[in-house]
């Protein structure tokens, strides 16, 4: 997996597990099966502590003034074939500043009306596409005591940004992006487990850059 995601490193998710299908495809599996195998909707993962409802529509969550690595991540949204884009699809994103910090620290804030920080909302366009500009979220402590998490405080999670996102004739998801090389990775209880949604980012002029396809499963 790790040499295919180098190999793959600068190509979407979906041209990996799609387009991948081909290359991979030649002696174990018919083409179609193993497409049917590798095209997958993408994973959910939790919704986290720190998820606010009611970020302003916008793409670009962080300004010139955030300290922190540029960062760029675009992609598309896809049906469940991770062929057909799916347009007008709510894409919800919010992460930690470049210290690990929210812009609440209170877990399991819903209601603050206060201001919006790294956090935004936008729509798939007509091809389905997303670019948001940020920086790299910091890693940070899983909070103590949190309601059915108590076993996790204190473990430290890698860097990562959540995503929700929702179309009327689809499944919604939650999930998290995780980064290539970060070393919590793998210790992470929930970053472990969603390999599919870690992606790798190249360095460009302004900032890092990575490119993040989601696939979402037919409601019906
Ligand atoms: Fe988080």
């Amino acid at each position: 997996m790790d040499k295919q995601r180098k190999a793959g490193a600068g190509l979407s998710r979906r041209h990996f597990l799609c387009g991948g299908a081909m290359f991979l495809g030649g002696g174990l599996l018919a083409a179609p099966a193993l497409a049917k195998q590798l095209c997958r909707p993408a994973e959910g993962d939790i919704l986290g502590p720190y998820y606010r409802f009611g970020a302003p529509f916008l793409a670009k969550l962080a300004g010139p003034e955030e300290t922190g690595e540029r960062l760029v991540v675009s992609g598309t949204v896809l049906s469940a074939d991770c062929r057909t884009p799916v347009a007008n699809a709510l894409v919800e994103i919010w992460q930690a500043n470049g210290a690990g910090l929210y812009d609440t620290q209170t877990p399991g804030n819903y209601t603050d009306k206060g201001r919006f920080h790294l956090r935004g909302m936008l729509y798939t366009d007509a091809q389905g596409r997303y670019r948001i500009e940020t920086v790299m979220p910091g890693r940070y402590p899983v909070p103590p005591n949190l309601p059915g998490l108590e076993q996790y405080g204190g473990i430290t999670r890698p860097a990562h940004i959540h995503f929700r996102v929702m179309e009327a004739l689809h499944v919604p998801v939650t999930l998290q992006l995780y980064f290539a090389g970060d070393p919590f990775i793998a210790k992470d209880p929930w970053a472990s487990q969603h390999p599919a949604n870690v992606i790798a980012l190249e360095m460009a002029e302004a900032g890092r850059r990575g490119v993040f396809d989601i696939v979402l499963a037919r409601g019906f």
